[in-house]
């Protein structure tokens, strides 16, 4: 497919580890075939900015598979955010729309590259459906798209949050304490179910399934009663109380989403109050969105960048990479928009780890 010369690269939405190496395996393949990748910096704002677009050479791919963060820079917010306020789709203005496909145009752009998440693939639907050649590489640490069996960044994620479950471990061992530890996954529960079955958690507190501080004191007090005196809680920061909404720290507006979080403190206090135990919390942030990803993020990220150019190549545009489990395939991006993939209550893993005798923070199916 020789008419293709120059392709790009947008990234957007929060960053995750892996993004470079998407990066790196998309532009390396796009050379091999004899085009050239244009790298924007910024988000899509970037497309209207000639110094935010700079061709990708050898040099600048040196070091990136293991790179963490985007050297593209990312954005999920401003004119281009197509997830807003409780996570409600906005339709990008039509003037929006037509002057990006004239920039596209301009850049003499045969395809464009989109790295992102569910709001991303929101913008990048909405520039398909504007004649703008797009191909979709899903990525999020929150792992809630339900188009691929799973997103770059999650393993990454779960093997930091695991970490921090282990050291937690010992240090409420010693002292006999409760430690609540927040984690991060917007409205899907992959993190903390993942991490805290992982390390080895006695509570795992997931949005998929409403819980009551009774509950959690219960198991507190159990364990307890059976000589564990420590106890560890990981909560997801979509996590929520039967008959409420998950705590935000920050609502959303007519350019992002609202901001979840707050929810670990409120856990620990309960914690201390209802059964005495000295407790702490730890909220782990935007360290599990950092440093370099794990072998099997890099893998996947290889493999996805590699597909999104041979996906150029055919001309497969308006669509979505996706991981099988066996292999790389892809789905219309009107698919993979919309249909977020949260934690099954009943699913295996939940039964595995009740089988274990964590406790979710609920009565016990
Ligand atoms: O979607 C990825 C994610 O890290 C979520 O888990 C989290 O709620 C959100 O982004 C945080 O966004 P920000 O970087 O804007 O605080």
């Amino acid at each position: 497919m020789t008419e293709i010369a120059r392709i790009a690269i947008v990234t957007g939405g929060g960053d995750c580890p892996g993004m470079n190496a998407v990066i790196r395996a998309v532009a390396k393949a796009a050379r091999l075939r004899g085009w050239e990748t244009i790298g924007v910096t910024g988000g899509f704002d970037g497309l209207f900015d000639p110094q935010a677009c700079h061709v990708l050479d050898y040099q600048d791919l040196y070091g990136l598979l293991t790179k963490g963060g985007s050297i593209l820079g990312s954005a999920n917010s401003g004119r281009f955010a197509a997830k807003v306020g409780g996570g409600e789709v906005r339709q990008l203005p039509e003037g929006l729309l037509a002057s990006t496909k004239e920039a596209v145009e301009r850049l003499g752009l045969s395809g464009l590259v989109v790295i992102g998440g569910d709001g991303t693939m929101s913008i990048a639907l909405q520039l398909d459906a504007y004649g703008i050649p797009v191909v979709g590489v899903p990525k999020t640490i929150d792992n809630d798209l339900g188009a691929t069996l799973q997103t770059f960044g999650f393993d990454s994620a779960v093997a930091y949050a695991t970490d921090a479950v282990d050291r937690l471990q010992t240090t409420a061992e010693s002292h006999r304490r409760a430690i609540v530890l927040e984690v991060m996954g917007r409205h899907a529960g992959w993190i903390a179910l993942y991490s805290g079955l992982a390390g080895g958690a006695d509570v795992i507190l997931i949005p998929e399934i409403p819980f009551t501080h009774e509950h959690i004191a219960e198991a507190v007090r159990e364990r307890d009663r059976t000589n564990r005196f420590h106890t560890i809680v990981v909560a997801a920061e979509g996590a929520r109380l039967e008959g409420s909404h998950s705590t935000s720290s920050l609502g959303g507006g007519a350019d992002r989403e609202e901001r979840l979080g707050g929810i670990g403190q409120g856990v620990a206090a309960e914690i201390e109050r209802r059964t005495g135990k000295e407790t702490r919390h730890v909220v782990l942030g935007h360290l599990q969105r950092g440093g370099s990803p794990t072998h099997f993020d890099r893998v996947l990220c290889t493999a996805l960048g590699a597909k999104a150019v041979e996906m150029v190549a055919e001309k497969e545009f308006g669509r979505l990479v996706i991981y099988t489990g066996h292999g790389m395939d892809s789905v219309p991006l009107a698919e993979a928009v919309d249909s977020l993939r949260t934690v099954p209550p009943d699913g295996g893993l939940v039964r595995a780890a009740r089988e274990m005798g964590v406790s979710f923070g609920d009565r016990a199916p």
